[in-house]
């Protein structure tokens, strides 16, 4: 056992060390810093990066939530004065330009502000994210009865956006869509209905979660990372994808998603359909994972594939005959992302695959994929199946870690 602490308490020694950049760097603004090959997040002109108040930022606050988690290890307040130093652009942007926001508002506002209203009790920060509940119930279609994932609930592209930009599919494709990674944002509406002691939101996070039970799974257990409804009817129309592989496919991280965002579900309303939608997920994708614990990023990605994230062409110099091209697809971030929900179902229910499992993918992540180099701000190496380093694949990292070492509740 000691060896393994040993291992792990370095890990997270690693990931402090990494959030210190961002303590020193990231100010007096936060941004949408992308994924890297190496891991040079920061790197770039800070006008390459789109602010927290654009339209399509949805990863700015992992960044400040390593510096959150940082805070619980370390208790120095010097983090939380960095954290608060973000909040005015935080209220801004629910307070001032609500419409223009994704389905992400869960991704931004908990491991922000719900974080430090959890750990500090700071009434600020729970007005903040009430807000942020608030605008995120404003994306409920009722005739169907989902959250809508992308695009602005009026339809009007924001003026800051330009023609090219405007043909993203997050505009032109986003009425009737609602996609599997918003079960990551209901946790912010059942946590608003505890703290408010309305079911106003609670309401809305289960009827999106029920319908995703309905119509995401397929009859193997596996799911679509999209679905459609009829823009004005609401009627089901079918799968659709925009991250994995295929509509038919199976997306890795599109799963750990859903099995962090169920097992959230059933912590707050202790509907057993969530908690057993989680375990049945979790145990698809340890059964379907490799070796080592870390899945492909696409479950159903064809052999000598290579890995096509939302649509891009990272591989230029991919070999369609080389085996060993399989292990440039793997995606730590979605494997960090299950272990982290894997230790939130274990406190319901005592799955012998789940404990192991999550111990065996934070060795592996320790092990064979951090990078301990303090310079370099990215630490999973691996990641979205592009052998690239993101926020949320380290931040979920961290996470789990601290968890794991500490006993810390969860902030989702
Ligand atoms: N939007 C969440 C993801 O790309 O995983």
């Amino acid at each position: 056992m000691k060896p393994f602490i040993d291992t792990l308490e370095h890990a997270l020694q690693c990931c402090i060390t990494k959030s210190e950049i961002y303590l020193e760097q990231i100010k007096p603004e936060i941004r949408e810093y992308i994924s890297r090959p190496d891991g040079q997040y920061l790197q770039g002109k800070q006008e390459d990066y789109i602010p927290l108040r654009h339209i399509f930022a949805w990863t700015p606050s992992f960044f400040l939530g390593m510096g959150f988690w940082t805070y619980q290890v370390k208790k120095e307040t010097k983090w939380l004065k960095w954290l608060h130093s973000f909040s005015n652009e935080y209220a801004a942007k629910v307070c001032h330009t609500p419409l223009e926001t994704m389905h992400d508002l869960g991704f931004l506002y908990s491991p922000y502000a719900v974080a430090l209203y959890k750990a500090t009790n700071d009434s600020h920060m729970k007005k903040i994210a009430l807000q942020a509940a608030v605008v995120l119930a404003m994306r409920f279609v009722p005739n169907g009865s989902y959250i809508q994932a992308w695009g602005r609930m009026d339809h009007i592209i924001p003026g800051y956006v330009d023609q090219e930009l405007a043909k993203n599919h997050f505009f032109t494709q986003s009425k009737g869509l609602a996609i599997i990674d918003c079960m990551m944002n209901l946790p912010l509406l059942f946590w608003a209905s505890e703290e408010t002691n309305h079911p106003f939101y609670k309401n809305i996070a289960v009827a999106h979660a029920d319908i995703t039970l309905k119509y995401f799974f397929r009859e193997d257990g596996s799911i679509y990372h999209a679905f459609r409804f009829h823009e004005e009817t609401g009627q089901p129309i079918g799968g659709d994808n925009y991250c994995g592989y295929a509509i038919e496919s199976h997306w890795a991280r599109g799963t750990a998603w859903a099995i962090y965002g169920f097992i959230s579900a059933f912590s707050y309303t202790g509907y057993e359909r969530y908690l057993n939608a989680a375990v049945d997920l979790s145990l698809q994708f340890i059964a379907k994972s490799e070796d080592d614990g870390i899945p492909v990023w696409d479950f159903k990605l064809p052999q000598h594939q290579p890995a096509a994230a939302c649509g891009s062409k990272p591989w230029t110099d991919w070999d369609y005959t080389n085996p060993a091209n399989k292990s440039r697809n793997r995606d730590t971030s979605a494997a960090a992302i299950a272990a982290s929900a894997f230790y939130e179902i274990l406190k319901f229910k005592k799955e012998p695959a789940i404990q192991c499992a999550m111990d065996h993918i934070l060795m592996t992540l320790a092990t064979k994929y951090t990078n301990y180099e303090p310079p370099i701000p990215g630490i999973l190496k691996e990641q979205n199946g592009q052998g690239v380093y993101t926020i949320f694949g380290d931040y979920f990292y961290m996470e789990a870690l601290c968890k794991k070492l500490y006993g810390f509740e969860s902030i989702w």
